[in-house]
C-alpha cells in the first residue's frame, strides 16, 4: 500500500510512527508538507517528500488530510484539482463529508495519538462503505490499533469528544497525580517521573488483567479505609459530571466546527 499525508504534523506523525512499527516501508510513505521544520523532521526519517502539483505522478493508494481544519476544504480542493479521481482519508476534526466539494471521495477517520504505538483507536465513516477504498482504509488504521466504523456520521462529535479529546482530558487528570508526588519534600523530580511511568503503565495491565473497573477498585478499597474515603470525595465531588460536561464541551465545539 502506498500512502501520502497532505499535512504531516502531530497526528499524521503519530500514524506515521505507528504503520512504520508495523512493518510499512518509509519508502511508501509520501508527504506533502509546508512546514520548514517538520519537513527537515520527516526527511530524517526517510520519509518521501513531494510537492503537491506532483500528487498524480504517484499511484496512491489513500491520501491521508492531515491539516487544522481551517486549511482541510481548500487543501482538500487542491488534492482533488492535481489527482481528481483521488480518495481523502480525512483526519480533520468537525467538518463533515458533506462540507467538502467532492463527498464521495472522502472518507472521515478520527483517530487518536495512541496510534503511535499501534494502541489506536479509530472510527471511520464514508457515504460507501462497500467501497475498496473504505475497506482498504479499515486495514490501514488497523495496522495502528483498533478501527470502529460508524453508521452515522453525526456519532463522530461523540467519538471524537471521548477518544480523540478525552486521551487529553486524562493527561490532565494525570499531571494533578503528579504534582501532587513531586509535592512530597524527599521526592527526586527525575525519579518521580520514572515511577510515575510504570504508575500510568500499570493502569492499563490492571485493566487488561482484569476488564472491569468495578472489580479493580473493589480489590483497593476497604471499608472504612483511605480510598474509599478518596472515592467519597470524589462522588461529593461529583467526578462524573465534571467528565461529561467535558465530554458535551468537546462534543459541542466539534458541532459548532462543522458549522463554521
Ligand atoms: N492531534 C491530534 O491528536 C488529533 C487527533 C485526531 C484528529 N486530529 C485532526 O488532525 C488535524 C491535524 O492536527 P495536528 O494536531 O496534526 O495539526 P498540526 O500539528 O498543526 O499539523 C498540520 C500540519 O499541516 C501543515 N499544513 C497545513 N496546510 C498545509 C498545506 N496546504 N500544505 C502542506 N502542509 C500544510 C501545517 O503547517 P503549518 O504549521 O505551516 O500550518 C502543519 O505542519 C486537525 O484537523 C485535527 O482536528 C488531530
Amino acid at each position: 500500500m502506498k500512502i501520502c499525508f497532505l499535512g504531516c504534523g502531530n497526528i499524521a506523525q503519530a500514524i506515521i510512527d505507528g504503520l512504520i512499527k508495523s512493518g510499512m516501508q518509509p519508502s511508501n510513505i509520501a508527504c506533502i508538507e509546508r512546514n520548514e521544520q517538520r519537513v527537515r523532521s520527516l526527511k530524517s526519517q526517510n520519509l518521501q517528500i513531494i510537492e503537491l502539483e506532483n500528487l498524480a505522478s504517484i499511484d496512491f493508494d489513500l491520501i491521508v488530510l492531515a491539516v487544522k481544519p481551517k486549511d482541510a476544504l481548500s487543501a482538500a480542493q487542491s488534492i482533488l484539482k492535481h489527482a481528481p479521481t483521488a480518495i481523502i482519508l480525512s483526519v480533520v476534526a468537525g467538518i463533515g463529508i458533506e462540507k467538502y466539494s467532492q463527498p464521495k471521495s472522502i472518507i472521515r477517520v478520527m483517530p487518536n495519538t495512541a496510534c503511535a504505538f499501534g494502541k489506536g483507536v479509530t472510527a471511520i465513516y464514508a457515504l460507501d462503505q462497500s467501497s475498496v477504498a473504505f475497506s482498504s482504509a479499515n486495514s490501514l488504521f488497523r495496522k495502528v490499533g483498533h478501527v470502529l466504523t460508524l453508521q452515522n456520521e453525526d456519532e463522530m462529535h461523540r467519538f471524537t469528544s471521548i477518544i480523540g479529546s478525552g486521551q487529553a482530558f486524562l493527561f490532565q487528570v494525570l499531571n494533578t497525580y503528579l504534582k501532587e508526588l513531586e509535592k512530597i519534600s524527599s521526592t527526586d523530580q527525575v525519579a518521580a517521573k520514572s515511577m510515575f511511568q510504570d504508575f500510568v503503565s500499570s493502569l492499563g495491565d490492571s485493566f487488561s488483567q482484569n476488564p472491569s473497573f468495578e472489580s479493580l477498585i473493589n480489590k483497593i478499597k476497604s471499608p472504612g479505609g483511605t480510598t474509599q474515603a478518596g472515592l467519597e470525595s470524589l462522588e461529593k465531588n461529583n467526578l462524573d459530571k465534571i467528565l461529561q460536561d467535558a465530554f458535551k464541551a468537546a462534543e459541542n465545539r466539534s458541532i459548532e466546527i462543522s458549522n463554521e
